[in-house]
């Protein structure tokens, strides 16, 4: 393809995302290096899924701050950021799963409304988002060896149980309100303070809605990690 036909590509593309019509994910994921490209289908939230899952994260509200645990290469930030007028942050262990997400958000033009954060789940302020998505980010630790997205990470047993861990104690300090979608779950059940409103077969599985209770229901809550 020349020049004048892939941007005339990534346009059309675009404009879809835009009007929240479909878009193949081997057309979105072109965006991505080979490496990326080729685990989309065991790692990456696909299209379809990413624009319901934000609309079920935003909706038409503005001003939302949603964050992705565990990014990958950033498709639901990106969708996200097409879609609906909320800000969408990714954080991510992987630097060259953070480059990535940062070209494709470039390409697209969405770079103000979806930001990508290289780190560790615990070293982002959880309190300043009022939405979350988890696309079962911590269970690629029980992956056989050959699954594994790579081996340039800690992945152990032990991980998953830190990770899911601090995910679910830090979900329990959230406000009154905040949603979290998931998809293929988190790895454990949410804290006891969050209610599922909806739930909707999606892609290989389900998306689920779960929203936080009033602090009354939180002081019941016990206050360990798991
Ligand atoms: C299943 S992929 C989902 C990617 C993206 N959320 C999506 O839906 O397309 C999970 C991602 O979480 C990242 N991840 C797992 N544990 C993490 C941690 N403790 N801190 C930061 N990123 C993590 C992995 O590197 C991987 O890219």
């Amino acid at each position: 393809m020349n020049d004048a036909a892939a941007t005339a590509t990534l346009y059309a593309m675009r404009r879809n995302l835009l009007r929240r019509e479909p878009v193949r994910d081997e057309d979105f994921d072109a965006l991505y290096p080979s490496n990326v490209r080729a685990a989309s289908q065991t790692f990456w939230t696909p299209v379809r899924v990413a624009q319901r899952a934000a609309m079920l994260l935003a909706g038409d509200r503005p001003d939302i701050r949603v964050l992705d645990v565990g990014s990958g290469p950033g498709k639901l930030c990106i969708i996200g950021a097409l879609t609906t007028s909320a800000r969408f942050t990714g954080i991510e262990q992987r630097p060259n799963l953070i480059a990535a997400a940062r070209s494709a958000a470039s390409r697209l033009e969405v770079e103000r409304a979806a930001i990508f954060v290289e780190g560790e789940i615990q070293s982002i302020e959880w309190e300043t988002f009022d939405a979350f998505y988890f696309f079962n980010p911590f269970m690629e630790n029980l992956y056989s060896e050959r699954t594994k997205f790579d081996h340039t990470v800690e992945l152990s047993r032990t991980r998953f149980m830190r990770d899911v861990s601090a995910a679910r104690c830090k979900l329990r300090r959230t406000r009154a309100g905040t949603r979290v979608v998931t998809y293929h779950g988190l790895g454990h059940t949410l804290p006891s303070v969050f209610r599922l409103e909806h739930r909707e077969r999606a892609g290989s599985d389900y998306l689920e809605l779960w929203v936080a209770g009033a602090a009354a229901a939180r002081a019941a809550e016990p206050q360990r990690g798991t």
